[in-house]
């Protein structure tokens, strides 16, 4: 796999954070790596990664998900980069979770999760497909591959309808966080229907529990080592045989 240039959002922290990492230390590592966060007093991490990354200029981008001036500026600051190459890899990780059960939920749970989780990444997508479209129409192969113009989607088996009640029952503590991760599985299944002629991989992928803040350092069964190295190997092997598919981080499909 050579991703020219990957996009990543939430990436000051957890899972988003690792990716930069594990990218910026890839043999062929991409040539520029966009790590967005909200907060500048949580990047720390990050500037070091950028710091130390001597294969990825690593460019830091100021994005709230929800923000629509944020996701055009973000937008101009990849243009200016990544010129008549294009964008090749958008990682919409960014997403939230909040505790909340029935019969105690409120509107402004259930709103947040779903503008957070599944309407803020497929306006990005949006805002950003030209950029992809560059990069795929820009590329010597005509097959859909990671390489050529991809967006991955950070999703979770939470997410899954047909699972929902009958194997881990723990997320029904979430019902916010499940409702937003369908609708953003079923939005991009969408999208993916959509753009299948335009050479745009489009894939919606589970990390498996992992160790983070959301996953919890303690409970989780996954370091975001583990998580991340298992998911950019997986990364390498997609093809237009996975468009539109909801998997998990070994490509193995779960049901939508
Ligand atoms: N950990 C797991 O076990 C697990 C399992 C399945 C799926 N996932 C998915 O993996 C993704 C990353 O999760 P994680 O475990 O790394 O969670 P995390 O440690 O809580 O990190 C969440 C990241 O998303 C960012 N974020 C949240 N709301 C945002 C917004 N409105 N705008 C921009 N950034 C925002 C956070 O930024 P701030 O630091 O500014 O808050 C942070 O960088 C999520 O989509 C999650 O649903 C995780």
């Amino acid at each position: 796999m050579k991703v020219d240039s990957v996009f990543i959002t939430g990436a000051n922290r957890g899972i988003g954070l690792e990716f930069v990492r594990q990218f910026s230390l890839l043999k062929d590592a991409p040539r520029l790596i966009f790590a967005t966060y909200r907060n500048p007093e949580t990047i720390q991490d990050l500037k070091a990664i950028q710091d130390s990354s001597s294969k990825s200029r690593v460019i830091l981008i100021k994005m709230d998900v929800n923000e629509e001036e944020d996701r055009d500026i973000a937008k101009q600051i990849v243009e200016e980069n990544v010129g008549d190459k294009g964008l090749t890899l958008l990682i919409n990780n960014a997403g939230m979770a909040q505790l909340m059960a029935f019969p105690s939920l409120t509107a402004e749970n259930l709103e947040v999760h779903f503008k957070t989780n599944a309407v803020a990444p497929i306006l990005l997508l949006q805002t950003l497909f030209p950029l992809l479209e560059t990069a795929a129409s820009a590329s010597n192969s005509s097959e859909m591959s990671a390489s050529r113009a991809m967006v991955l989607n950070i999703t979770s088996m939470a997410g899954s309808i047909e699972r929902t009640g009958k194997e881990l029952k723990m997320d029904l503590v979430v019902p916010g966080y499940k409702m937003s991760k369908a609708a953003f599985n079923m939005g991009m299944r969408v999208i993916a229907a959509n753009v299948k002629d335009k050479g745009v991989l489009v894939v919606n992928m589970c990390p498996g529990w992992v160790k983070t803040d959301m996953g919890g350092h303690e409970r989780a069964m996954l370091t975001v080592e583990e998580s991340i190295s298992t998911m950019l190997k997986t990364l390498g092997e997609l093809n237009d045989t996975h468009h539109g598919t909801f998997m998990d981080r070994s490509a193995n499909l779960y049901p939508f």
